[in-house]
């Protein structure tokens, strides 16, 4: 296994549509994936998608938050993915990625969504999530439409680098 070099903010490939997988289940897919999971444990992420480490492809693999810690991290890959909000309900929260290193923008999202996809396996995953689980989904599938939360901010001055964050907004969010 490898780490893999990540896309920052301003290469091309985190604006491009990514191109549908069509080897689920190959040897190439599975060493893709693998590389992926351990460059986002090394950069402490919860999400990465392919184009951040410079593949058109559609597939992202994420930590599920509604899973209980254990030792050992668990990562689902997410293959050729369908997302779709099950209600209008949104919320708004501070989010990071590992494109846009050091930073965190407020962003406002579907509380509560469905997905599918395949697994590294081909298997056919379907699940109906909220909160933080809806979150990662969404902001993961973003990318391999060429979306970075930056175009999606709650307000436009919501965004900076967390430690001004954590001083400024956050604390005056608890007050
Ligand atoms: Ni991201």
């Amino acid at each position: 296994m490898s780490i893999l070099k990540i896309a920052r903010i301003g290469h091309p490939i985190l604006l491009k549509k990514t191109n549908e997988l069509k080897d689920i289940g190959s040897e190439k897919i599975k060493k893709i994936v693998y590389d992926m999971s351990e460059t986002m444990i090394d950069y402490n992420g919860v999400g990465l998608a392919a184009p951040q480490v410079h593949l058109n492809k559609r597939l992202f693999i994420f930590r599920n938050p509604d899973l209980e810690e254990t030792k050992e991290i668990q990562i689902t890959a997410l293959i050729n993915p369908v997302v779709e909000k099950i209600s209008d309900e949104t919320n708004e929260a501070w989010e990071g990625c590992l494109s846009i290193p050091g930073m965190l923008g407020l962003v406002r999202r579907f509380s509560k969504i469905m997905y599918s996809g395949y697994d590294l396996q081909g298997n056919k995953i379907t699940n109906n999530v909220e909160g933080m689980h809806a979150r990662i989904i969404q902001h993961e599938f973003d990318h391999l439409n060429g979306i970075l939360y930056t175009s999606r901010l709650a307000h436009k001055d919501a965004f900076g680098y967390a430690e001004e964050i954590e001083n400024y907004w956050k604390k005056n969010e608890e007050n």
